[in-house]
């Protein structure tokens, strides 16, 4: 006979391998919602003006650290936003004196403030050759910029055209090609010998595009790379729930203040960060794989990244439907959270 299903999991504290923090009062609004229950997170660097040099993540750094609950052990893991001048020593000191974990590779235009990124790949490959000879991680957002190419297509378009020339010319560089959306990224990832991994978010693990389009546009589920097909997502919750080390959770919750999203060209960007792990566990709940969750929120990124596991663990208990948390509110307007569609029933419990 199958056991009953688990009301109750005990699993390593996880960490969030994707994260958009901001900066000022929305950095102050939203931290806390993540420092509630991850250790550490990846922090995305494109603010306006982007993190692009050692000595602005180090100052970002402590406006982070600043903005975080008293008492709080929360640990951001900062990114260098990689443009046509980066230097490859810059970058170098940054990870080699422990500043930077990762640099973040942004096609130019490929979305919200990503004006100063790549547009010729040739002129970055100095850096890159010196964080494959270093072991520095390069997240990559995965989307071709070309208008020609249907918004639907370019992930999958980016990974033929771009990010395999770029792995071609450097096989020892450590890849993370984030947020997948695609059957194709996760086919790609699957069939890759080393060096790369890929980050799911929550929202991509429940919505298709249908959720976003069909019977009135929903702007709170339009993100980048935006939801695809049903048979994409069914096959992002597979890798997800397989604990195949190369699959990890990087939430990308993403806030922006309700005027910026609700208006005729609205913002791209879910913020999710107060329900993720609610989330999370309904999805791998329904799919029999609760067992998983901790490989894929708490163990599969730290290994890829080469750091510990947290220490500590958490708790998540399944009970009575929770309703959905108010979200944060800034001087500029409100956050709204992240709507999964379906009752919640797990929460964090200690
Ligand atoms: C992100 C943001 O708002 O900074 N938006 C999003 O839709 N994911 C940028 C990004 O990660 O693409
Ligand atoms: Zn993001």
């Amino acid at each position: 006979m199958k056991d009953a299903a688990p009301t109750e999991i005990t699993l390593r504290r996880p960490d969030d391998w994707h994260l958009h923090l901001r900066d000022g009062d929305m950095l102050r609004a939203v931290l806390p919602d993540t420092a509630a229950h991850f250790g550490r997170a990846i922090i995305m660097p494109n603010l306006v003006p982007p993190v692009v040099t050692a000595a602005q993540a180090e100052a970002y750094r402590g406006r982070i650290m600043d903005a975080l609950p008293a008492g709080s052990q929360f640990q951001p893991l900062m990114t260098l936003y990689l443009t046509e001048d980066t230097a490859p020593a810059d970058v170098a000191m940054a990870f080699e004196s422990g500043l930077a974990t990762a640099v973040k590779l942004y096609p130019a235009g490929a979305t919200t403030n990503s004006a100063s990124g790549v547009s010729n790949f040739e002129n970055v490959r100095p850096v890159l050759d010196k964080m494959a000879e270093i072991g520095m991680p390069l997240c990559v957002h995965g989307e071709v910029t070309d208008p020609q190419v249907d918004i639907f297509d370019r992930e999958a378009v980016f990974i033929d055209k771009v990010l395999k020339p770029i792995r071609k010319a450097n096989p020892d560089l450590r890849v993370i090609m984030e947020h997948v959306t695609t059957e194709n990224a996760v086919d790609y990832v699957r069939d890759s010998k080393k060096n790369l991994a890929a980050t799911i978010t929550t929202h991509h693990l429940i919505i298709n595009r249908n959720h976003l389009l069909a019977g009135g546009i929903r702007p709170h589920y339009y993100c980048l790379p935006v939801a695809k097909r049903e048979r994409h997502r069914i096959a992002l919750v597979q890798a997800a729930v397989s604990g195949d080390e190369r699959f990890f959770l990087g939430t990308d919750s993403a806030p922006h203040t309700d005027p910026a999203k609700l208006q005729s060209c609205g913002c791209a960007g879910v913020y999710s960060a107060p329900v993720t792990m609610s989330c999370l566990a309904e999805v791998f709940d329904a799919a029999d794989k609760i067992k998983q969750l901790e490989a894929f929120a708490s163990l599969n990124g730290a290994r890829f990244y080469k750091l510990p596991p947290n220490d500590d663990m958490i708790t998540m208990t399944k009970g009575d439907a929770i309703p959905l948390p108010p979200g944060p509110s800034t001087p500029d307007g409100d956050v709204t959270v992240f709507d999964p569609g379906f009752d919640l029933h797990w929460r964090v419990s200690a």
